[in-house]
């Protein structure tokens, strides 16, 4: 069977304009971090009802147009009893699913790393599809430092996204292919652009030779950036620059979009860098957000764990999705970030 359209209709409505991915995948080790950060438990009930403070947000589909679950959110319902895909594919707003199973370290690579979670896949994208997923994601990680990354770890990572890649479009979900080059290191931004261009280059390779439609797929990177302990911090223009230069060379034009991760920017960073990118077009694919951390700190923060501060949390998120939203248009301000954030 073709799912062709189907592929096709998911992917115009999660690169729709004004709009972006939320992704709210954290698996429960790394949510633990975000809670523990703000001395929140991390219950299956407290994620849970997290999960159901920024899905019942009221009017973030209008710059939401997809959110990524963890296996876990997938099965969960609202207070009401809805399915949480279920209570957002009303609004209108696309569920999707991290399907990968995390790193693990790269034999005969010190220091690098390989994502894992090949196995059963056709079989879990079925019953993800039962349960409402529309398209999946899968992160491969790059890491910079000293005589890294090398060509065996951004291979093996390629190969792995590119066989995702074929299991998802099979089976008539839109993957999102995320090859994330870390901004962690000391490395300059000439260093991330040579490198992010190796992974790039190695990612359309073979998403070709496994024969994967592009038209049917996202592009998940990393933005162009200096590391995050890189003594000379690039400017937001010249991060604008230097990203769409790298993509311009590597991204064929018949992927329908790219959509940033955030990384560890700040969340104010996160945004004027995609509204700098927006200013620089017309692209020859729609640019956009798929972040996590730059979507969600604030709301986490506001919210505490505290049913008595769950409007807050609601417009923290409100606030940080629209001003997101418009940078994708390339129509945010800084002054924009000084609005009262409401619900
Ligand atoms: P960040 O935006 O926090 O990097 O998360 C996006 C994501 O999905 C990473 O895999």
């Amino acid at each position: 069977m073709s799912f062709h359209k189907e592929l096709e209709t998911t992917v115009r409505l999660l690169t729709a304009s004004g709009k972006g991915i939320l992704a709210a995948d954290e698996s429960t080790g790394t949510i633990a971090k975000r809670f523990a950060a703000n001395s929140i438990e991390n219950t299956e009930e407290n994620r849970r009802a997290y999960r159901e403070l920024l899905f019942t947000t009221p009017g973030m589909e209008h710059s939401i147009s997809g959110v990524i679950f963890y296996e876990e959110t997938l099965n969960q319902k609202a207070t009401d009893g809805t399915l949480f895909s279920a209570l957002l594919a009303k609004k209108g707003v696309v569920p999707g699913i991290k399907v990968d199973k995390g790193t693990v370290n790269l034999p005969g690579a010190p220091g690098e790393l390989v994502t894992q979670g090949l196995d059963g896949l056709g079989e879990a994208l079925k019953v993800h599809k039962g349960m409402g997923a529309r398209f999946a994601k899968w992160r491969g990680v790059i890491t910079i430092g000293d005589g890294i990354p090398s060509t065996y770890c951004i291979d093996s990572n390629a190969v792995m996204l590119a066989r995702y890649a074929a299991r998802c479009t099979e089976a008539g979900i839109v993957p999102i292919v995320e090859p994330e080059v870390l901004m962690d290191a000391d490395n300059t931004l000439e260093r991330c652009f040579e490198v992010t261009s190796q992974v790039l280059h190695a990612t359309f390779r073979e998403l070709h030779r496994h024969r994967v439609v592009l038209e049917h797929i996202l592009l998940k990177p990393n933005m162009v950036i200096s590391g995050k302990k890189c003594a000379t911090q690039a400017s937001i223009q010249q991060v604008a620059e230097q990203t769409i230069r790298c993509f311009r060379s590597h991204v064929p034009v018949a992927v329908p979009g790219i959509v940033f991760l955030s990384g560890g920017q700040s969340d104010e960073h996160a945004t004027a860098h995609l509204d700098a990118i927006a200013r620089l077009g017309p692209h020859p694919w729609t640019l956009s957000f798929s972040y996590g951390r730059a979507l969600q700190a604030p709301a986490i923060k506001a919210w505490g764990g505290k049913a008595a501060n769950w409007k807050a949390g609601q417009a923290a998120f409100a606030h940080r999705a629209r001003l997101n939203g418009a940078a994708q248009a390339g129509k945010y301000t800084a002054a924009m970030e000084r609005e009262v954030a409401k619900v």
